[in-house]
């Protein structure tokens, strides 16, 4: 199994990211670390709780993280996810508590302690792993990738340049795509084609597990803003922090590009962009395997697949 630290802000689509990550069976979980960012970090910890409960995942370690981006404030409206970040299914109380240690703590521990070399999931605003690469710059070596979700080529969904997750902390995250360790990332263009449709969720609904049930709920609730606001998609809306995982799981339904990339962090109208040399026009060292294109049927197959797994 492929050891993994997953940082996430759940939000609607990172609880499908930890359904996809646990059901897989393919991954082995260190520990998960709490973004603040679709939510402030009380709700988003609150709802990793609930949802490592539900897939049956309590013996994974979880470490509350940073509540503020490095150095703005948090945009939390409850747009897309909701007031408590995770609206539509309707969960009990976790029977479940973080660890005492903070994420940043605890991503060195998993670190320090492993004789492999680990990858680093992240699926919210960068904040925690930027904190981390400053503070550990020796423990550096023992990340073997970051498969992140964040950015994207062409197009944002906050600015029309800047993706949510790159926006919310843009310092953050140009920390980290100049650490110099090898990243994936999963923007927009892809994940926009990580389409989840109406008849999808009846078949997730049917399968008659728990969490399939609970998935349905939560992918009614995420398509709302989706038809409302993503008329384009034709229904369809985009699941994209699962991407950043199944990209670790079957990297060949993806077209990935090397290239080097940069995060724009005081530009007028561009700020929280993630520059992308598509074209290598600056001659640069790539720094990011950039994905832009996937097979949707195969990626909702390996997404079912897991979730029916799952209790
Ligand atoms: C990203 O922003 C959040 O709303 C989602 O969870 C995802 O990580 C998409 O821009
Ligand atoms: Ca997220």
């Amino acid at each position: 199994k492929l050891p993994v630290i997953i940082d996430c802000d759940p939000g609607l689509d990172d609880a499908v990211m930890l359904m996809l990550a646990h059901g897989s069976g393919q991954l082995d979980i260190r520990a998960v670390t709490i973004s603040a960012g679709n939510q402030t970090q009380e709700k988003t910890m609150l709802n990793a709780l609930k949802v490592l409960s539900l897939i049956g995942a309590t013996d994974i370690p979880v470490y509350h993280g940073a509540e503020n981006p490095l150095f703005r404030e948090l945009i939390a409206d409850g747009v897309v996810h909701g007031e408590s970040g995770l609206d539509g299914p309707s969960l009990p109380i976790p029977d479940m508590r973080p660890q005492p240690e903070n994420a940043i703590q605890g991503i060195a521990s998993v670190l320090a302690a492993s004789e492999t070399s680990v990858t680093i999931v992240p699926t919210g605003p960068l904040t925690n792993i930027a904190t981390f690469l400053l503070a550990y710059p020796h423990l550096k070596p023992k990340i073997a990738r970051i498969s992140l979700m964040g950015g994207g080529i062409f197009r944002g969904n906050m600015t029309p340049l800047a993706e949510f997750n790159i926006y919310t902390d843009p310092e953050a995250a140009a920390i980290v795509f100049k650490s110099g360790v090898p990243i994936t990332m999963c923007g927009l263009d892809v994940t926009h084609k990580a389409l989840v449709f109406q008849k999808d969720i009846e078949l997730l609904r049917a399968l008659g597990n728990q969490t399939g049930k609970v998935a349905a709920d939560l992918m009614d609730f995420f398509s709302i803003y989706y038809r409302e606001n993503r008329v384009e998609l034709n229904g369809g809306a985009a699941l994209h922090d699962p991407c950043a995982i199944a990209w670790l799981l079957n990297p060949g339904i993806f077209s990935t590009k090397s290239c080097y990339v940069d995060v724009e962090t005081k530009g007028e109208l561009t700020r929280g962009a993630t520059v992308v040399d598509f074209y290598n026009t600056l001659h640069r060292e790539p720094n990011v395997t950039v994905a832009y294109d996937l097979d949707r049927d195969a990626f909702i197959d390996m997404l079912f697949n897991a979730i029916k797994a799952l209790p």
